[in-house]
């Protein structure tokens, strides 16, 4: 055996290893701990997340909260924040294996991060199992061919584009309604219940496929049964760490993903070949990939493909999950349903539908979606990376490399914020003006601000407007309040619901 060789090769191994899972981590953590910034001791390799965080979770979504209480929320959607937090403060480091994340709530750090167009922060590289799901949609790009995809999207989703969507949108609600007037009628009760999460799930299916991609939900169905089965793993995967070059390998796991996604990109790429010939004249986003107006805009087809991905499942999930919060929000403040219910009665008539000119006017319906979004956001959280070494606002010098881990969902609740009465749905405060930004940002904020946000809140008023009209509704006492946070923030259990009709 040539001992010549082995000797240098491992002893570059083992200083390669001591140096990027010891002494690196360790010297991030004195240098947070210099400037008092705690956190659960770094443990090689692990960090302290892997086994930790993954308990945590397991032990918050087996807990069935017996009273409908916003309480529960963030110790449920965030319990790493949640638990450590008390111990080290709003701002603390943790470790994701052996990258250090910083945790924050403070508004005014949280804004200078999302709003900074200085290049000092960027988005996180997708774990291999997002990356199979959105590849490089718009959620996951940087740089130039950001810039590209973003500029399309955002004429896509103009306001003045999406107000031209009001009938396709008012008519997708019709259907279901009918549907579920038919369910009614069908059961020769005055009442009936539904799980209003799968409802709002096929609703949200059905408008994005009209109008992102000119279709409708059967035909975008198969897609969005297999982004379901992929999110599921995804989650998985995220709560776990990767080990590298383990996305190779064919475990069960592996093989999953590459089947799912297999068949998404085939369906997918068929649909794009049949509106490359049938829909030129289209104003969906689909077209606007497709055949954008200006030459530099050209994509290829791996990059339409991956576009499709990212808009057919952050166009459904997101304002499905919304829709569902607000609507058992509702069922469970019968006074403000009554409220809605007047105010949609007195804008629009009884029975009659709303349009693109009367939205604005709906005033409380506002009120109550925002106030929804501040006590579940579907987004939850967001992450961004330390792209070079900065000094946040208060002078804390955070090195190139940390994660930024900005606990949307804590914010939403801080009683420094929003007063002692954080914890209560009240949709009047939002009539106050806010004090900060970044004390509510459901749709993030600055450059990569959610770009479907017109699309969402015109959706949901529409949604909450028009079934509010032609249904009293209560909670079920069989639902039970556990919110959970997937990829975005929906009831572990479904949301059951009973409807009756208003004559
Ligand atoms: C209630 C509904 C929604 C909420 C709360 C929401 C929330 C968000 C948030 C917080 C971000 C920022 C993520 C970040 O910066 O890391 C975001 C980005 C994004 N959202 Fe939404 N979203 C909603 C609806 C939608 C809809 C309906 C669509 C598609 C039609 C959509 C498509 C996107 C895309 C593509 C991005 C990435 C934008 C970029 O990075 O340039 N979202 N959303």
């Amino acid at each position: 055996m040539n001992y010549v060789f082995i000797f240098p090769l491992f002893f570059t191994i083992l200083f390669t290893i001591l140096f990027k899972y010891i002494w690196i981590p360790m010297r991030i953590q004195l240098h947070f701990r210099r400037q008092g910034v705690k956190g659960p001791g770094y443990r090689p390799i692990f960090g302290n997340s892997a086994g930790i965080q993954r308990r945590m979770f397991a032990e918050a979504e087996s807990s069935r909260s017996v009273s409908f209480n916003h309480k529960v929320v963030v110790e449920r959607v965030m319990p790493q924040y949640y638990n450590w937090s008390k111990v080290y403060g709003d701002t603390f480091l943790y470790w994701f294996g052996s990258k250090a994340s910083l945790a924050l709530s403070d508004p005014v750090m949280i804004k200078e991060i999302l709003v900074s167009e200085s290049g000092s922060f960027g988005k996180i590289r997708f774990g291999p199992a997002l990356k199979l799901m959105f590849g490089d949609g718009l959620v996951a790009l940087e740089g130039e061919r950001w810039v590209v995809h973003r500029r399309i999207a955002n004429k896509a989703f103009s306001m003045e584009r999406v107000k031209e969507w009001v009938p396709e949108i008012v008519d997708s609600i019709r259907n279901m309604m009918s549907k579920w007037d038919a369910t009614i009628e069908a059961s020769n009760k005055s009442e009936f219940e539904f799980d209003v999460h799968k409802e709002f799930h096929q609703l949200s299916g059905d408008i994005i496929s009209r109008t992102a991609f000119g279709s409708n939900f059967s035909e975008g169905k198969r897609i969005f049964e297999l982004q379901e089965q992929q999110s599921v793993l995804v989650l998985r995967s995220s709560r776990n760490i990767y080990l590298p070059g383990s996305r190779f390998l064919p475990t069960k796991h592996n093989k999953t993903l590459w089947k799912l996604e297999k068949e998404t990109t085939k369906l997918i790429t068929k649909l794009i070949e049949k509106n490359k010939n049938t829909k030129q004249n289209e104003n969906t986003l689909l077209t606007a990939f497709i055949s954008p107006s200006k030459k530099d805009d050209i994509l290829d087809l791996k990059e339409i493909v991956d576009e499709c991905k990212t808009f057919y499942f952050t166009g459904k999930e997101t304002t499905a999950n919304l829709l569902t919060w607000a609507f058992l929000l509702l069922g469970l403040h019968q006074e403000w349903q009554n409220k809605v219910r007047e105010e949609v009665d007195r804008i629009c008539g009884h029975n009659v539908f709303p349009s693109a000119d009367n939205l604005a006017d709906l005033k409380i319906v506002t009120l109550i979606l925002n106030e929804t979004l501040r006590l579940y956001p579907p987004a939850g959280m967001m992450v961004r990376q330390a792209s070079k070494n900065v000094k946040l606002a208060g002078g804390l010098d955070v090195p190139t490399g940390t994660r930024l881990f900005l606990a949307m969902t804590a914010v939403h609740y801080d009683v420094r914020i929003w007063g002692e009465d954080a914890n209560v749905f009240n949709p009047m405060r939002f009539l106050e003006p806010r004090n900060h930004l970044a004390s509510f940002f459901p749709f993030g904020l600055g450059p990569r601000v959610c770009v479907g946000q017109n699309l969402a809140v015109v959706e949901a008023k529409i949604a909450l407007a028009m079934i509010v009209s032609r249904y009293s509704f209560v909670v079920s006492p069989s639902y039970v309040h556990a919110p959970m946070q997937s990829l975005a923030l929906q009831p572990q259990y479904g949301a059951q619901m009973i409807f009756s009709r208003r004559s």
